[in-house]
């Protein structure tokens, strides 16, 4: 991106690094003192958006975000230019310099430049069409899909099909990435063959793993008897051209721009599995929720931006306060890919260690994300968190309508013990024995949305990405491109190629599994 031209560079590096220095001087206080000292405390750290039918809460009041820092980081943001940058986004213009792209997810759900709304409205009309004729049994019976992709083209599908389409899949889904055949061999051994269809998922359409994996998936239909395997097959890309060349027909290849980042593409065609398992209508839906979530962070003032407040607390304790770590956990199972999703979009986009300008970073830029559900956490990691050496900030999510129809003790007690954990991490406990001591002060933020129904999935997915993207912007760097995958992708295929030596320890290892060197 976030090339800065209208103000000098160093300019604004000056600008940012003194608002740091304020920030940094600022006294730390215990959150149980910010309560106490300020009643209105909740009020001024809770905040909502109406999203479709219901609405998400957030609540910053656990974390120690006071009236004075949100003041210094919006001057942070005014220093980074974060209106002109966010209003390059949303115009569709160069956000990621190193590549010279734009970054257009949000036109996919209808915010962005016109002209790229209008071209993704057309092709998710094209999807749609697909996705109801499958319905419509045109391409015969379709009971399973195996969509076949790896990261960006993997990890949102596979997430929102697992939080959307439990009780109502429309066609079963098995998403596959790992290179390793363990993994296609299970959806294998899950499907019918005469009743599956493959989707290739991949920007590129040159992804080995997933071109790999989507041969032998054409391989095992023919090993079955299926008569046209290619003719099963759906293609996901923005390289619609590749798709026909391997031998989809152009009937099938679903294509999107390729403004749009790998890991911001689940609104494209890449969604299509989450559409046929949910329908057309929910996904769009989906999109809905997201475009919801895209308006505010689009339209909202810097004190009231959700994306950018969650971004102030990221940096407040990633550099103010060390903190190499935070921790997503989901009181909903239908989440429970959450982290994994927020791993590639955070680590992928702000795990760099130069500015957008290519200058060498002076501070740590995104920590590690991780994560799991509750409550299986509580009982495995959880003691780190209250008592471990390391501050983790955590996020909670929970949604205040159950999931299941079992009785509702058990939504009960889910909430009841993700409120506990966010009270424990704060309040802490003194004990005369040392070992039984917690010692709190320990922050955690709760996003509770009413239901987890399309609209709020996209619409919290929208808030990680916008959260991102502002996080980006606080730091000066660029988080749409990821050239930290190339360097190993290149030492794969030399070694493929046995075209280089390496090092006495790869080499050792090479021989040891019979791979020559
Ligand atoms: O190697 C990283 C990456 O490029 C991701 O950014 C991307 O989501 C993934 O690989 C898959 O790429 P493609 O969709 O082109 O197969």
């Amino acid at each position: 991106m976030l090339r800065l031209h209208t103000k000098g560079i160093r300019a604004v590096t000056n600008a940012r690094e003194a608002v740091w220095s304020r920030l940094q001087a600022l006294k730390q206080h215990k959150l149980a003192d910010l309560f106490a000292a300020d009643p209105a405390r909740v009020d001024q750290l809770f905040a909502s958006l109406s999203v479709g039918e219901g609405a998400v809460l957030f609540d910053w009041s656990k974390t120690h975000l006071t009236a004075e820092m949100l003041g210094l980081f919006a001057q942070l943001a005014e220093a980074s230019q974060f209106d002109e940058m966010r209003r390059r986004l949303f115009a569709g213009e160069v956000v990621n310099p190193s590549e010279g792209r734009a970054a257009e997810h949000s036109a996919l759900r209808g915010v962005g430049n016109p002209a790229s709304v209008e071209e993704a409205e057309a092709l998710r009309a094209r999807m749609r069409l697909l996705v109801e004729a499958i319905h419509d049994g045109a391409l015969g019976e379709v009971r399973h899909l195996i969509h076949i992709g790896i990261g960006g083209s993997a990890l949102g599908p596979a997430l929102a099909v697992d939080a959307l389409a439990r009780d109502l899949a429309l066609v079963d889904v098995h998403v596959v990435s790992n290179i390793d055949g363990v993994a296609l061999e299970a959806a294998f051994a899950a499907c019918d063959p005469a009743t599956t269809m493959i989707a290739v998922a991949s920007k590129t359409f040159t992804t080995i793993e997933t071109m790999t994996n989507a041969a032998s998936a054409l391989q095992w239909l023919e090993d079955n008897g299926v008569a046209d395997p290619l003719g099963r097959v759906v293609a996901l890309t923005a390289a619609p051209e590749k798709a026909v060349e391997w031998g989809v027909d152009e009937t099938r290849v679903l294509p999107f721009a390729n403004s749009v980042g790998g890991r911001y593409s689940l609104w494209s065609s890449i969604g299509f599995p989450v559409a046929l398992a949910i329908g057309a209508e929910e996904f769009e839906a989906m999109l809905a929720g997201a475009a919801a979530m895209d308006l505010h962070f689009r339209d909202a003032a810097l004190a009231d931006n959700l994306p950018l407040r969650a971004a102030f607390a990221d940096q407040y304790y990633t550099r103010a306060r060390g903190c190499q770590t935070r921790a997503v956990f989901c009181y909903d199972e239908r989440l429970g890919l959450l982290p994994a999703y927020l791993q590639q979009l955070e680590m992928e986009s702000n795990g760099k260690s130069v500015t957008a300008e290519g200058a060498p970073v002076t501070f740590p830029t995104a920590p590690i994300t991780w994560g799991g559900v509750g409550t299986d956490g509580q009982h495995a990691v959880f003691q780190l968190l209250h008592q471990g050496t390391n501050l983790v900030p955590v996020d909670f999510i929970a949604s205040i309508a159950p999931g299941d129809q079992l009785d509702p003790a058990h939504h009960r007690i889910l909430l009841m013990n993700c409120f506990a954990q966010g009270a424990a991490l704060m309040a802490g406990k003194q004990s005369d024995d040392p070992a039984r001591c917690y010692p709190g002060d320990r922050p955690s933020a709760t996003i509770l949305c009413d239901d987890l129904d399309p609209a709020t999935v996209g619409a919290l997915i929208a808030f990680h990405e916008h959260r991102t993207f502002a996080n980006a912007v606080l730091m000066g760097i660029n988080p749409f491109d990821q050239f930290g995958v190339e360097l190993g992708k290149n030492i794969a295929r030399a070694i493929e190629q046995g075209s280089e030596s390496f090092d006495a320890s790869t080499q050792g290892l090479l021989e040891a599994a019979g791979l020559g060197g």
